[in-house]
């Protein structure tokens, strides 16, 4: 994966180190997440203890991922990540959860994508990494190509930072096919939004 930079920050997410050094970072303010993953939890409209498929993309070392695991103790998840660094850590950091986890090193800024995993899933989530292409075109097309991994009867949910603008996200939701598009909660600069699909 090509070194991302964003107008905020800058990120290497092909180093080790700054891999290492962000999820050290990241480690100390996890618990600060849990409302947030709470509230994706409770939008994926399956109960409990269905055995569903979930996608989480750019799901980086698995922090979204396990605590969904815990939430639907018969659930599996693929972790969707473009950095081989990252996926590393993630094998290691969800050895414990083996068979009910699987990585898949893809680039979802690079068209067809979607085609390297293996859906559709009940849920596909995502956690502050689609922003990263910057591109307001790939993300559009990357919410496109995510439509289609989704099963009639399940939902998108993306907790991201929101540019060019929540309403530019919502309507791009829309145009890729999802229903009921919203947003569950708006922190500012980051929101929670997603769409089902029929
Ligand atoms: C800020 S981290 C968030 C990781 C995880 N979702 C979380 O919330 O802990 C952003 C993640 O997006 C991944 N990423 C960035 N650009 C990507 C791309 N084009 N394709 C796949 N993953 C990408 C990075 O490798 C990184 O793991």
């Amino acid at each position: 994966m090509s070194k991302i930079t964003d107008p905020w920050d800058h990120h290497d997410w092909d180093s080790k180190k700054y891999v290492a050094d962000w999820a050290a970072r990241q480690d100390e303010r996890e618990a600060e997440r849990r409302d947030v993953f709470e509230l994706i939890a409770r939008t994926l409209p399956y109960e409990q203890d269905v055995a569903i498929n979930i996608l989480d993309l750019g799901a980086g070392y698995g922090a979204l991922s396990q605590f969904l695991l815990d939430r639907f103790p018969n659930a599996s998840v693929v972790c969707q990540e473009g950095s081989e660094e990252m996926v590393k850590l993630g094998r290691e950091r969800m050895a414990r959860l083996n068979g009910r986890v699987k990585f898949v090193l893809c680039d979802f800024s690079k068209s067809g994508w979607c085609r390297k995993l293996n859906g559709p899933f009940e849920g596909v989530v995502s956690s502050i990494a689609i922003h990263n292409v910057r591109s307001h075109d790939t993300i559009r097309e990357i919410y496109g190509e995510t439509y289609s991994l989704v099963k009639p009867g399940g939902c998108f949910v993306n907790f991201d930072r929101m540019t060019p603008s929540l309403k530019q996200q919502k309507k791009w939701l829309a145009e890729a096919g999802f229903e009921n598009v919203q947003c569950f909660r708006d922190w500012g600069r980051r929101a929670l939004v997603g769409g089902f699909r029929r």
